[in-house]
This record gives structure tokens, sequence and C-alpha cells, in this order.
């Protein structure tokens, strides 16, 4: 491992990879540490994405429909000389995901889908630039919203803090979700367990996966040059989940309880860890 197929990666990181791995921690493979040209092609990208949830930001309001929004983010985003990564992912039929109120995730843009006061919504954003990937995604409050909700709102963006103050080189996967579960948990409100962050960068989805659940001290090594999202799915009830039958995409509380979700792209630094996606 420390031969010089990698030379944009410092002796001293090669070395300690080396000892934790000795010592039977998961590490990761070198494939999943960018090298400083990626890591400049994913930044540009996030530039983008940033841009383009900065375009939403403006234009959103009471009574478009979740179609104009799918506009939006697919204009912005060609006129950049970008592309929108969900579209045809995987047959997925639109340019963004909109989940409102008790959708977790994974909403499809319609026409016949309005925006209504008091509605909470994510509006989940991934960026392709020149081959490299940025994704994030906010929550949007429309109009006079309920107390419970703009509660929801606001304490699942601290989770998202929580996870990437977590996310310190040399620390694991696990104490990511650890941090977010306990905070979520100390609130009441349940943490989403069958999706999670990921790699992210010359990929949509790469390893690993980030739960925002977790042991502390378990899981993946994070080293510097790592880029990956933290993205907890937060509900105001329990934490169970259903996939849309007929879509076979959107996710649902299987309660029918609110869920708010924040995300961002981070990378792993020598010092701490750097958002690429402001
Ligand atoms: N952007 C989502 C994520 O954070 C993935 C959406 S996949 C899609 O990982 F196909 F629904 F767009
Ligand atoms: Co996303
Ligand atoms: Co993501």
């Amino acid at each position: 491992m420390t031969e010089t197929i990698r030379k944009d990666i410092p002796e001293s990181v090669l070395e300690r990879m080396e000892q934790l791995k000795k010592h039977g921690k998961e590490v990761p493979d070198l494939s999943l540490i960018k090298t400083p040209e990626q890591i400049e092609g994913i930044r540009e990208a996030g530039k983008i994405n940033t841009a383009v949830l900065d375009e939403v930001a403006k234009h959103i309001h009471a009574g478009m429909s979740t179609q104009e929004i799918d506009n939006i983010v697919k204009e912005f985003t060609h006129a950049h000389d970008a592309v929108c990564a969900p579209y045809k992912y995987e047959g997925f039929p639109k340019h963004v995901c909109t989940s409102i109120n008790e959708e977790v995730c994974h909403g499809i843009p319609s026409r016949l889908r309005k925006l209504h006061d008091g509605d909470i919504i994510n509006v989940d954003v991934t960026t392709i630039y020149k081959g490299y990937y940025a994704d994030a995604s906010r929550m949007f409050m429309i109009g006079d919203v309920s107390h419970a909700r703009k509660k929801l709102t606001e304490e699942t963006k601290k989770c998202l803090e929580i996870g990437i103050a977590a996310a310190q080189p040399w620390a694991t996967v696990g104490d990511i979700g650890y941090a977010i579960s306990k905070y979520a948990h100390s609130l009441g409100y349940g943490v989403v367990r069958e999706l999670g962050g990921h790699g992210v960068g010359n990929d949509f989805h790469e390893d690993p996966f980030i739960s925002h659940i977790g042991k502390k001290g378990t899981g993946m090594v994070l080293v510097p040059g790592m880029v990956f999202t933290i993205e907890p799915m937060i509900n105001a009830g329990k934490a169970g989940v259903v996939i849309d039958r007929y879509n076979g995409w959107t996710i649902y509380t299987s309660d029918g309880s609110d869920s708010a979700q924040w995300e961002h792209t981070i990378l792993i630094t020598e010092t701490g860890n750097e958002i690429l996606t402001y």
C-alpha cells in the first residue's frame, strides 16, 4: 500500500491506514480517496448544485406544482452546462426529488401535485458537471407552517450539522450515525434506517453507506480525501418507512407522520472537513 501507486496521498496517511488495517479496522479502498483533480471537479459541481438550490429557494411558493420545481432545476442546470443526475437514474422519470410532509424522500415531481400553505418540502438536487457529482438537499417551509413542522425542519438541520461535526479524519462512519441518532432520539424522533448517505463524486452512489444510526468507533475509518454525503431523514413519529406501490420510488413514513431531510456533500480533510455544497 505504501508503494508509489498514489503519489497524491501523503505517506503519513498511507502509513496510518496500514496500521489501522493491521489492528482489524475497516479502511477504505484507495479508490474511495479522491485525487486533488477529482476534488476540484466535485467542488465545481457543488457550486452549481448550490446555485440550483438557491434558484429553487427564490421561486418556491404556495400554489406552484412540483413539476414547476422540476422545470426550474432542469433549465437552470442545463444553462450552466451541467446535467441533472436523477433524470433516468435507474428509471427515475424527473430531474429532482420533491418530498412533501409524510413523504420521506424520492418524491416525483408532478403537475398534479401543488404546494399548499403549511406544507414542508424537501428538494433534493444532484448535479453532474464535467463528469463529477455533487448532491445536496434542503427543506422549504411553505407559508404558515405549524410549530411541530417548523421544529422538525429545524431539528433535522441540526441533525445534519451534528453529523458533519462528527465526520472527522480518523473517526468512523459509526461515529456519524451515533451522534445523529443520539440527538434525534433525545427529541423523540424516529431515524430512518433503510436509506442513508453515500460516497459520491465520481458516481452518484459510491461506498461507503453512511447510516444515520450507529455505534461509536464502528464501521469504516474516515480518511482525508474521502467525499460522501450525510442526509438524515428524521420522522416526527416512528422510524418505519414504506415504498409507494404504484410508482416504486416514493418513500413514506409508515405511520403517516411528517418527515424532514437535509443533505450536504462533504470532503474529509487532514484537519476536519469541508462542505462542498455550500
Ligand atoms: N439524491 C438522492 C440521494 O441523496 C438520490 C435520488 S435517486 C433518484 O441519494 F433517482 F430518485 F433521483
Ligand atoms: Co440527494
Ligand atoms: Co445523497
